[in-house]
């Protein structure tokens, strides 16, 4: 598709580009090619010469010679993201934590430091605390509830906060926009894990971040048969992470560029559909007096007011904080559910449970979880809420 083209979509609203845009005008069909290549021909050693001219002095603009930088079925991914998430940029990865080790390779060097939300994804947290280590870097994990613990640990040698909102687990929504001023005040990079909202909820480059990773794994593609991940920049970045994806080879292949860009039309009819269904559930499960919402849904907490400050609505994954002196009937709710698969990977169509107990949260910093409080994950999907709300009431039958 033509640079012309995606222009003139992107002037109509985001709802219709999204079904509209990728259109191949040259066979007129309403998907675009899958272009798998590895060698890129050209006409002659001066075409070669030319294409790596263009793509010098137009580094977004899809002049390929090779095909691990991608063909026109990744660039028009690439360009629908750009317009999502209004950033300068937009690279994808072969999978969303592929997105999240780009945007930190990119930019923490030997001997840097950087802070990160004690509830990141745990993947994320064992390559900071872990893994990163042995590379001479330096990890410091701030409360999201207290952002003084963040400024405190602020020094010289700061080069990045990373900060995944809400966190993984206990869904805590932070203010983004003191981190954000935080950040600008001691002229520290910035870099967000936005897959539970996705730029449909909320645009972290427009926030001020200058980077956003989504799993596209998860709500883009919605279809739980592919991965795949994106790492937004802004200019600043750019040319940073632009080298550290030719250096890594990290880059999307066009068959799964394909079937993200396929989820990617019906992103916001799912996304509204979830998020109905969630609230639904949320109003049911709130008058259970065993269960703590992690969701934002009631107006009185801190999590709400946040959540409210910065997103335009909610995704379909929540929390539930169980208290029970009894384990095993938590365990034995999780077990009972029928229409909720047990397993990891959110943001496809079907809904799923996940009791925290195999997760590793134990290395946690700060938890705010009491000795008989139990953590369930939830994702809500795109079934009948009133199935899904009689298969919880017969599950909790079983919690004491
Ligand atoms: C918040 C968050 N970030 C990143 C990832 C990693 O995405 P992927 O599974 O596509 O590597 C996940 C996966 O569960 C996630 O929940």
């Amino acid at each position: 598709m033509s640079t012309r083209v995606i222009k003139f979509f992107m002037t109509r609203s985001f709802k219709t580009f999204l079904k509209h845009t990728a259109k191949d005008f040259h066979n007129q069909s309403v998907n675009p090619p899958v272009v798998r290549a590895s060698t890129i021909i050209f006409k002659s050693m001066q075409h070669i010469r030319k294409t790596q001219k263009k793509a010098k002095k137009n580094p977004t603009g899809g002049h390929f010679d090779y095909g691990r930088q991608g063909t026109s079925t990744t660039y028009i991914l690439q360009k629908i993201l750009t317009k999502l998430e209004e950033s300068y940029h937009v690279f994808t990865t072969p999978t969303g934590f592929g997105s999240v080790f780009l945007a930190i390779f990119s930019v923490v060097r030997p001997g840097d430091e950087m802070i990160v939300a004690d509830p990141v994804y745990s993947p994320t947290r064992l390559l900071t605390q872990d893994y990163l280590k042995d590379f001479g870097i330096k990890t410091i994990f701030y409360d999201p509830r207290d952002l003084k613990t963040l400024e405190k640990n602020i020094t010289k040698k700061t080069k990045l906060i990373f900060v995944e909102n809400p966190g993984s687990n206990t869904f805590d929504f932070q203010d983004l926009g003191k981190i954000i001023s935080i950040a600008k005040k001691y002229k520290i990079l910035t870099a967000m894990d936005n897959t539970w909202g996705t730029p449909y909820y909320l645009k972290p480059i427009k926030l001020g971040f200058d980077m956003a990773i989504v799993s596209a794994t998860k709500y883009y593609s919605g279809h739980s048969d592919v991965m795949g991940g994106s790492l937004a920049v802004n200019k600043k970045v750019f040319t940073k992470v632009k080298e550290a994806e030719r250096i890594t080879g990290l880059r999307l292949g066009p068959d799964d560029a394909y079937l993200i860009t396929r989820g990617l039309r019906t992103l916001d009819v799912r996304l509204d559909r979830h998020r109905e269904n969630a609230k639904k559930i949320a109003a049911f499960l709130s008058r259970n007096k065993k269960i703590k919402l992690l969701y934002p849904y009631k107006k009185d907490s801190l999590n709400f007011r946040m959540w409210k400050k910065y997103y335009s609505g909610a995704s379909g994954l929540m929390g539930l904080k169980i208290e029970s002196k009894n384990i095993n009937s938590v365990r034995k709710f999780v077990n009972s559910l029928k229409l909720f698969g047990y397993g990891y990977s959110w943001g496809g169509f079907e809904s799923l449970v996940l009791h925290q107990e195999f997760r590793e949260t134990g290395n946690r910093r700060y938890m705010n979880l009491a000795k008989n409080e139990h953590l369930v994950r939830l994702h809500i999907g795109l079934e009948d809420p009133n199935d899904l709300i009689a298969d919880i009431k017969q599950a909790l039958r079983h919690l004491k």
